[in-house]
């Protein structure tokens, strides 16, 4: 694959992150909680973005697709029918001498990647993270938090069926936190012990599952390099092995991204069959057979997942949109841009008042400002020059910058800069409104 050797580095993309407010480490002034982060103003925003758009996707446009929101802590009798209390396992080493821990895959030989001693044979360890409800610590108040969205789904399976027109097939999405208690993390926001799942449950008549798999797995493939903007040289679908399957699956196909750390997982395709939903009908007494009125018939649907991560899908907008420029003929001549989708962007367009300390152009500049701020975000920058604010929304991926100046204090018209082609045009100040939300599209 042709993006195997990315000219981004991690250490580019992680600076960039930090610096400018979209990832912090959590806990940072208690010397941090590995595995855990916390996500600054810019962050937030293009969290936001990601999570809208898959939505968009996912429910709004689609006719037999509804939403879901579920309780992230669910009780025992749950993860022992989806089988997660017996099989959500990774294999474990452990070195002899430091006492480190590994992933028993991710180590080469069996010695310490870290000191050289020996390591312990692998045994299993189960990665959910285990609380108590209420206020006795005891057996009877063990609970989990919820390893992935999909049950949660799964036992509302029936209530959404029950109140809402929608028949097989159809879908419930849902994006919400996920725990794993991971032996290692790393890679940044690559793997974490807390994240984001933004998952679809498909449900299907059996026998219509491998058409719908093939479906899904080419519509997710198309919705990362087309909706979302990614290059496709850096994207591939992988089918996974039978030894490779979740306990749940039948088949599955990875979405993988060329990180700079290695060609792997963005995204998971799985056919999950009738296994989870047959597993909460013993485990439950529920009835959640599904009745067909067209054909007569009463079957337990199949399930189709595809599954994407939020973080992942942060970590993947920002190396694939990321770039360093030279702009001109001095060494110094050189920009960072974050060439983010409009839709994507944080901020959308950002208004500077050429100069800080002329009244008459700030005051024009706000009213720019506030006459934007109510459709899509808007950053106010006055510090420096206009090269140096330029710079930092570039850094950023704002795609637009609007200047006040002198000329628009004669005749209504600002200066707009595009961040791809660093051009600027003049506009009236009444036409920018309609520009933008044309140019934006529906957000
Ligand atoms: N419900 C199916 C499921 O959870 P998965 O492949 O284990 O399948 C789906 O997870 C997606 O969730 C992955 O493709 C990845 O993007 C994300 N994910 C899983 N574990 C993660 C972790 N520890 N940190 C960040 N993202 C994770």
């Amino acid at each position: 694959m042709a993006g195997e050797e990315r000219a981004v580095s991690m250490d580019q993309v992680v600076s960039l992150a930090k610096r400018r407010g979209f990832v912090y480490g959590s806990n940072e002034i208690y010397g941090g909680l590995s595995g855990f982060w916390d996500y600054g103003p810019l962050g937030v925003e293009l969290k936001q973005n990601i999570k809208r758009a898959w939505w968009r996707a996912m429910v709004q446009m689609r006719d037999n697709v509804v939403g879901l929101d579920s309780s992230i802590i669910a009780p025992p009798a749950v993860f022992a029918a989806s089988g997660h209390l017996q099989n959500f396992n990774d294999p474990l080493v452990e070195c002899e001498k430091c006492k480190r821990r590994f992933r028993d895959d991710d180590v080469e030989s069996d010695v310490c990647p870290s000191c050289g001693g020996h390591l312990s044979p692998p045994r299993q360890f189960n990665t959910m993270f285990q609380t108590h409800v209420g206020p006795v610590a005891d057996d009877a108040s063990v609970a989990y938090l919820r390893p992935e969205t999909a049950q949660g789904t799964f036992v509302n399976y029936r209530n959404v069926l029950q109140t809402t027109p929608h028949k097989v097939p159809f879908g419930i999405a849902q994006i919400g936190k996920s725990f794993r208690n991971e032996i290692t993390t790393g890679n940044f926001i690559f793997r974490c012990r807390e994240f984001e799942q933004m998952e679809l449950e498909f449900f299907v008549k059996p026998g219509t599952d491998d058409e719908w798999f093939d479906y899904w797995r080419k519509e997710r493939f198309r919705w990362w390099t087309q909706d979302m903007g990614i290059r496709a040289e850096n994207v591939r679908i992988r089918d996974h092995e039978k030894s490779e399957l979740s306990h749940y699956s039948k088949q599955t196909s990875d979405i993988e991204y060329a990180y700079p750390f290695g060609t792997k997982e963005l995204e998971g395709i799985a056919d999950r069959t009738d296994f989870d939903l047959k597993a909460h009908i013993a485990g439950s007494g529920a009835d959640l057979d599904y009745f067909d009125e067209e054909s007569r018939e009463r079957f337990v649907p199949y399930v189709i997942e595809p599954a994407a991560g939020l973080e992942r899908s942060f970590l993947v907008v920002l190396l694939d949109a990321y770039a360093e420029e030279q702009t001109g003929t001095k060494p110094g001549d050189r920009r960072t841009v974050l060439k983010l989708g409009p839709r994507l962007a944080p901020y959308k367009v950002a208004v500077f008042p050429l100069m800080a300390n002329r009244p008459a152009l700030v005051e024009k500049a706000r009213s720019v400002y506030d006459a934007l701020r109510p459709y899509f975000t808007v950053a106010w920058d006055d510090i420096g020059n206009v090269g140096k604010r330029y710079r930092r929304q570039d850094e950023i991926g704002t795609p637009w910058a609007i200047t006040v100046d002198f000329e628009t204090l004669e005749n209504n018209t600002v200066t707009v800069r595009d961040r791809d082609s660093m051009e600027q045009d003049r506009h009236d100040v009444d036409s920018l409104l309609h520009l933008f939300l044309e140019r934006l599209g529906p957000l």
